[in-house]
């Protein structure tokens, strides 16, 4: 009998993911026998490892630190993994491995789904410059955001990413933040500010416009101080638990043929584990 399809999540070293809840719930719901389990691969044994993937019986993968440049280095990216420069999902198509990078739909459906109309603003505002950063401003590009002010705490990486794509994206200096607010329809933290452990993001939400919408990929806690200010001053906001459920979707719909949802259950389910 041949095996039920299963992929898997590449890091190194092993860590905690909450991957493995969000497919096998997803395979239990939709009545799919398959699986779906975590490979700790170490940096020297990446290459060996995906070359051998469909013969170790994975339809595909999820790839994590520190495997990221690599997977897209080793497969046949698409546009978006490309414009990232990290691969995040491997799938196989007519034998051939094929990557993407699932963080730009991740970022945008969870938008969509929070905050409908998010994409009539003018002008965002993104905090950060690191690879998340770079998933979030294309996703802003391909849904024609006019103009991305991008703010980092060191002025030369905001300015090597906007570089990259061009005169929409402007590079802006930290301490100038406050002046963008007041016109900002979109603001996105994708730093570090506000996770467990870290200083909060020290912003005046309310200097942002009344129909401003917020988002942050912090996703622990859940309840980012930016969002939590966001939301007492009634504005819309999408947090990182929903990116990162929305992320998933694309890869299983890769691997095992059918495209899940997002549910209130899923969601219920993967905030009792963070
Ligand atoms: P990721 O891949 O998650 O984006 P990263 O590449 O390490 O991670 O980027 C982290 C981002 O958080 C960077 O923009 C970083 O700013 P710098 O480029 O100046 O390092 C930002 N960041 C982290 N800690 C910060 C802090 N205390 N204040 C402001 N920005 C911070």
């Amino acid at each position: 009998m041949p095996k039920p399809p299963a992929a898997c999540l590449i890091g190194w070293p092993a860590a905690h993911s909450r991957s493995p809840l969000i497919h096998h719930y997803w395979l239990r719901t939709l009545g799919i026998e398959g699986g779906y389990v975590i490979e700790a691969v170490p940096p020297d044994e990446f290459k060996d490892f995906i070359f051998r993937l469909s013969l170790r019986g994975f339809v595909g993968a999820n790839v994590t630190i520190p495997h990221k440049e690599r997977a897209l280095a080793l497969s046949k990216p698409d546009e978006r993994a490309r414009a990232v420069g990290a691969a995040n999902t491997l799938w196989f198509a007519d034998g051939e491995l094929c990557s993407t990078n699932t963080d730009v739909e991740g970022f945008i459906n969870n938008l969509d789904a929070c905050a409908g109309g998010w994409d009539k603003c003018e002008d965002a505002v993104v905090l950060g410059a690191g690879g998340a950063s770079r998933a979030v401003v294309f996703g802003l590009r391909e849904r024609g955001i006019k103009r991305i002010h991008l703010v980092n705490r060191t002025m030369a990486r905001a300015s090597a990413l906007a570089d990259q794509f061009g005169a929409s994206v402007l590079p802006v200096a930290w301490d100038t933040l406050g002046d963008l607010l007041p016109s900002a329809g979109l603001l996105v933290n994708t730093t570090s500010l506000g996770m467990k452990g870290q200083p909060p993001l020290e912003l005046d939400v309310g200097r942002l416009p009344s129909r401003a919408v917020v988002a942050d990929l912090v996703y622990v806690p859940l309840d980012t101080p930016l969002l939590t200010a966001a939301r007492a001053r009634g504005l819309k906001t999408a947090d990182g638990l929903g990116m990162l459920l929305h992320q998933a979707v694309r890869g299983f719909e890769l691997w095992f043929g059918r495209r899940p949802e997002v549910t209130p259950e899923l969601r219920a389910l993967v905030e009792a584990d963070l």
